[in-house]
């Protein structure tokens, strides 16, 4: 009875964490299920169909792990190689409600700004509409010099590919764009001087 109550409990707090907007605490992300990486590999492709259900905060929370969480507490590494190990690559998360701010550290989406910014990434691709949530994947090209300044977008493609092959591994739909309003989420997202918005993903279950 007890265990039922606490789980009872448990599932109220997730919703209504869910629906707060400030920020969404996650529950510890799980390693566990999913498809091995060779099928993961077979299924990996661009899906633009999203059934509109909303992402479970497990779920959630395993795709912002999976994309660019701490593998490595003793060390602050991430699922993510970054050049140098610079970790100049900023995940953001989008929703009908507002715009979010992933801290890999405190495991939790933190507002950055409230209201529907989907404008702002559907950019002409109307499916974008659909997806439940859309994530933004950010890199600050000011860490590196010049010479090396590819590198902030090529770190951008890592997270990308993980968020990838997360989604074909878990039921999940996804496609990596370029399109959108950068200068718009630039605004939004209150980017700093040299923090582009390089790809952003839309994500849902399968339609
Ligand atoms: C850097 C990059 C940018 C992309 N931008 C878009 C985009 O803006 N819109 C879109 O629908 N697909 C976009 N795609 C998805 C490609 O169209 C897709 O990967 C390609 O057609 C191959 O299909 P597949 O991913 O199923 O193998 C992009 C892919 C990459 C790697």
């Amino acid at each position: 009875m007890k265990k039922i109550l606490t789980l009872a409990f448990a599932a109220a707090f997730a919703v209504s964490a869910f629906a707060q907007d400030q920020t969404i605490k996650l529950p510890a992300p799980s390693v566990k299920g999913g498809l091995s990486i060779m099928e993961t590999l077979r299924n990996r492709q661009s899906i633009r169909e999203y059934s509109s259900k909303k992402l479970k905060l497990q779920d959630l929370s395993n795709l912002c792990w999976a994309a660019i969480g701490i593998n490595r507490p003793e060390s602050s590494k991430l699922t993510a190689p970054t050049a140098m190990n610079k970790q100049e690559v900023t995940l953001y998360y989008i929703d009908h409600k507002g715009a979010y701010i992933y801290n890999a550290k405190s495991n939790a989406l933190e507002l950055v700004s409230k209201g529907n910014h989907y404008d702002l990434v559907v950019a002409k691709q109307d499916f974008v509409k659909d997806a439940p949530a859309v994530l933004v994947i950010v890199s600050n090209t000011s860490v590196f010099d010049q010479t090396s300044s590819l590198y902030a977008y090529t770190d951008a493609g890592m997270v990308s590919q993980n968020i990838s092959l997360f989604c074909a591994g878990h039921k999940m739909a996804t496609v990596p764009r370029g399109m959108m309003d950068r200068d718009g989420l630039s605004r939004v997202l209150h980017l700093r001087s040299g923090e582009v918005p390089v790809l952003n993903h839309p994500v849902g279950y399968l339609k």
